[in-house]
């Protein structure tokens, strides 16, 4: 029973904004330079226009018909063994795993918004602030996990179209101007030259398979693939909306934004003498060192930019909250405040965990096996759950619905000769895809070295 649906632009900005997040602002620039560059770009936009645009596709679907939480819109739809099928479910779960950590990142963007003004003078000062804040300063990070918390929960508690709509109307077409605006200025830099040769240029040597398997791992979280996130939002779709071009928008828009993204702060690097392969500390390590090279139009570009990654990450958080805060409200007939309090304290109690993983005080206590606590939860949703939710989607859609529902939706939306290719890949190629991946990167199968 879902009071007020999404308008059209809601939904597509709303889910425009799941996708668009920390994923394309500041991990897909690092991990395309760490993989080398041009033919990974290649190997992602094959793998997000063939197997991505194809799952999500399936995502929007059971949520527009199932018109539920993603466990009830699994049980409505199954044909037969309702009670099995209603586990395909489980995806609510994810986003809270995954925002146990992307909350604490979140929080990380905040503190970096008020040192805008005050950068670091080397990469090597900017490497050593950013070292010691994550291992030594538990009270700041704390801080401002509670307060992504408290802003992410104001959000969702009201609602799809007071909440949720409302401040991606506000924060999407912002973040887009903000991003834009450093994009151009990023243009008249001598760097753009060698930063679009470093993303667009096809050289294959530099390709490794584990480069393949990264890429196509990334496909899935930067478009919010597999965890219900889509699917709940699309359970509150207004009636004859195009799926089809829905999702083909989504994607379009995730992609170009992560391109812009990549381009942009490779012309920074290349303009300051940097090395593009510099991991996860890219964005908060190099950038503000290279920003203070730039003097007052430095700190304005850093408090920009990280306002912009601030809000691409808000919009993020509230589509990884709103599937548990929906299954609670269907399942357990709690009201929207106390299923908001539920989710919201289980991801910001376990994300106190996530966050002292990091520290120097706790970091042993945390540490399980090769990984301490929050790479742990940053591995088990991105190579196991995601991937697993595609394939449970994938042959949810291909094989357990009946054809002829599926065809009588998007038929009409697709035209005949795309929705058999559609519903081919859908079948016979993008669950093999993933799970090979997903076994890789489980480290079942091996196909590096
Ligand atoms: N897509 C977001 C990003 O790129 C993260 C995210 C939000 C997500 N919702 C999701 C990932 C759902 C997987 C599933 O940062």
């Amino acid at each position: 029973m879902k009071i007020a649906k999404f308008s059209r632009l809601g939904f597509i900005l709303a889910a425009s904004g799941s996708a668009v997040g920390l994923g394309n602002i500041w991990k897909f620039p690092y991990i395309t330079g760490e993989y080398g560059g041009g033919a990974f770009v290649f190997i992602y936009l094959i793998t997000i226009s063939l197997i991505g645009v194809t799952i999500l596709l399936a995502e929007m679907l059971i949520g527009y018909m199932g018109k539920a939480d993603c466990v009830t819109s699994f049980e409505n739809l199954a044909p037969k063994n309702k009670g099995v099928w209603k586990y395909g479910g489980f995806m609510a779960f994810s986003g809270l795993m995954i925002l146990t950590f992307y909350s604490v990142v979140i929080g990380w963007i905040f503190n970096y918004i008020f040192k805008s003004f005050s950068l670091p003078n080397s990469i090597s000062e900017s490497e050593s602030q950013f070292n010691t804040f994550l291992s030594t300063d538990i009270t700041t990070q704390l801080a401002f996990h509670t307060i992504v918390f408290l802003i992410v929960i104001s959000i969702v508690v009201r609602g799809i179209k007071g909440g949720i709509e409302k401040l991606n109307l506000y924060l999407m077409p912002t973040l887009a101007l903000i991003l834009i605006g450093i994009f151009f200025y990023a243009l008249s830099l001598d760097g753009f030259s060698q930063s679009f040769d470093f993303m667009f240029n096809l050289n294959w040597d530099k390709l490794s398979s584990q480069a393949i398997i990264i890429a196509v791992g990334h496909a899935f979280f930067t478009i919010s693939l597999g965890m219900g996130a889509i699917m709940t939002y699309s359970a509150s779709l207004p009636k004859n909306v195009n799926l089809f071009k829905s999702s083909l928008i989504v994607v379009v828009v995730d992609t170009a934004i992560a391109l812009l993204a990549g381009l942009t702060l490779f012309a920074f690097l290349f303009e300051f003498g940097s090395e593009p392969a510099k991991g996860p500390g890219l964005v908060f390590i190099s950038l503000p060192a290279i920003f203070n090279e730039l003097g007052g139009l430095g700190n304005i570009l850093a408090l920009l930019f990280f306002i912009s990654l601030a809000f691409a990450g808000l919009t993020s958080a509230v589509s990884l909250l709103e599937p548990s805060v929906q299954y609670f409200i269907d399942r357990f007939k709690l009201n929207r405040v106390k299923a908001t309090l539920l989710a919201g304290s289980t991801f910001y109690i376990i994300g106190i965990f996530t966050l002292l993983a990091n520290t120097e005080s706790f970091s042993k206590a945390l540490t399980f096996g090769s990984k301490n606590f929050f790479d742990w939860m940053d591995f088990t949703t991105s190579a196991f759950l995601l991937p697993l939710g595609g394939i449970v989607m994938a042959i949810f859609v291909g094989f357990i619905m009946q054809k002829d529902r599926v065809k009588s939706i998007l038929e009409p939306q697709m035209g005949r000769n795309s929705f058999n290719i559609w519903y081919f890949v859908l079948k016979y190629i993008a669950p093999l895809a993933v799970l090979f991946v997903m076994l890789n990167e489980l480290g079942v199968i091996s196909l590096t070295e």
